[in-house]
């Protein structure tokens, strides 16, 4: 691997078969229910419906989904709006049962592994990148880049899968960008209970909310720190100003730490993967030492969205389950950029 060539990459270099998704407008001016209409001149709702069940099949077990519809029937009861009435509108675009598109948005929320990174180059400018490893190849064909228009403009945008109404990663226009990665503790009907009982709001609603609502990076992750929420997880998060970078590790009821850029001192990436920062990562997982040696490599003076797409398209950050990689800087938000990743063939 020659890492040094970054330095002198200035275009996007992604291989032939990766390809931008489509970009949809979801308008929050008409009802919750309507919001997600345009995914149907999208995808034939026969496949997106054969994409969704073999993503519950596999993520939950037979005899638990069977025994869980009831619960997450009821559950439709504690779901916040505008979030019960987009998973109604869903179920109806969808033509499945209201109770397979809340075990969908639950689904995903439990196995997503990731790659984040915040990073400051020498002028003070802030990047922020993230890889989506997830392990359905159809979801490459399901990402969509989002514009959440609101008084006839974007508000906040971010990349999903259809059929979920969360987000792992967006953009507040000149504010900040936020990613969330998986923190594997606990299993995922405990966050079903945890839902129903405490009330408490799945991760990635929580983001959009923050896209939608925080005035700042500092609001953002001011609320991405306490809100109180279904599973534990890493809050990425970068603003406009110098310094404005950080992780935070989440608990469910509150953040566990909170780790910020300090380029004065050296410090100017956070990577995060799915470990918590002060503990070494497995052994066989080499994500996090690949991407600060791809970090290194490049160059504080040297990084840039381009570079720091090189940097997540380094194996094994990414890697056969990588399903797209989005860069993106809230100080230029036009140039919010992903690509959904070709499927890898692994040499060696
Ligand atoms: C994505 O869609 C294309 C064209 O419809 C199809 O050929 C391909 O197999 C699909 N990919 C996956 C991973 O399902
Ligand atoms: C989305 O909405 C924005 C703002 O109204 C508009 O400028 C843009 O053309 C729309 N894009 C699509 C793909 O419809
Ligand atoms: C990256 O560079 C920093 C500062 O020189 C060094 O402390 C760190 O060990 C390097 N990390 C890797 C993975 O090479
Ligand atoms: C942002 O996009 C513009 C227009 O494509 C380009 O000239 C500029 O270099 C981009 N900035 C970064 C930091 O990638």
């Amino acid at each position: 691997m020659k890492l040094q060539i970054f330095a002198l990459l200035t275009c996007f270099c992604v291989s032939t078969a990766d390809f931008s998704p489509p970009v949809v407008n979801i308008s929050l001016d008409v009802p919750a229910d309507q919001r997600w209409a345009p995914l149907k001149n999208l995808f034939d709702m026969n496949v997106l419906q054969e994409a969704a069940s073999e993503v519950i099949d596999k993520t939950v077990p037979k005899w638990v989904h069977n025994a869980i519809k009831p619960v997450v029937r009821a559950l439709e009861k504690y779901i916040p709006q505008p979030y019960a009435g987009e998973i109604q509108g869903l179920a109806s675009i969808y033509g499945s049962d209201i109770s397979d598109i809340v075990l969908l948005n639950f689904a995903y929320e439990v196995s997503a592994f990731c790659t984040s990174i915040v990073t400051q180059d020498i002028k003070g400018n802030i990047y922020h990148g993230r890889n989506m490893d997830y392990p359905f190849d159809v979801l490459r064909n399901f990402t969509l880049d989002i514009h959440f228009i609101k008084n006839g403009k974007v508000a906040y945008r971010g990349t999903t899968f259809a059929g979920y109404v969360g987000l792992w990663t967006g953009q507040s226009r000149n504010k900040f960008t936020v990613t969330a990665n998986e923190r594997n503790k606990g299993h995922w009907w405990e966050n079903v209970i945890s839902a129903v009982f405490l009330k408490r709001s799945p991760v990635s609603w929580l983001v959009r909310r923050t896209l939608e609502e925080a005035s700042d990076f500092r609001d953002a992750v001011i609320r991405l720190a306490k809100v109180p929420i279904i599973a534990d997880v890493y809050y990425i998060v970068g603003g406009v100003r110098p310094g404005e970078g950080v992780v935070i590790t989440r608990d469910r009821s509150r953040s566990a730490d909170i780790w910020p850029l300090d380029p004065l001192n050296g410090n100017w990436y956070r990577v995060e993967t799915n470990y918590d920062h002060w503990l070494p990562p497995p052994k066989r997982d080499h994500r996090r030492d690949v991407a600060m040696k791809a970090l290194n490599a490049t160059g504080q003076n040297h990084i840039s969205l381009n570079t720091l797409f090189q940097v997540l398209s380094v194996t094994p950050v990414r890697n056969r389950v990588t399903i797209f990689t989005t860069v993106m800087s809230a100080a230029i938000p036009d140039n919010y950029t992903t690509f959904v990743r070709d499927v890898m063939v692994l040499h060696n």
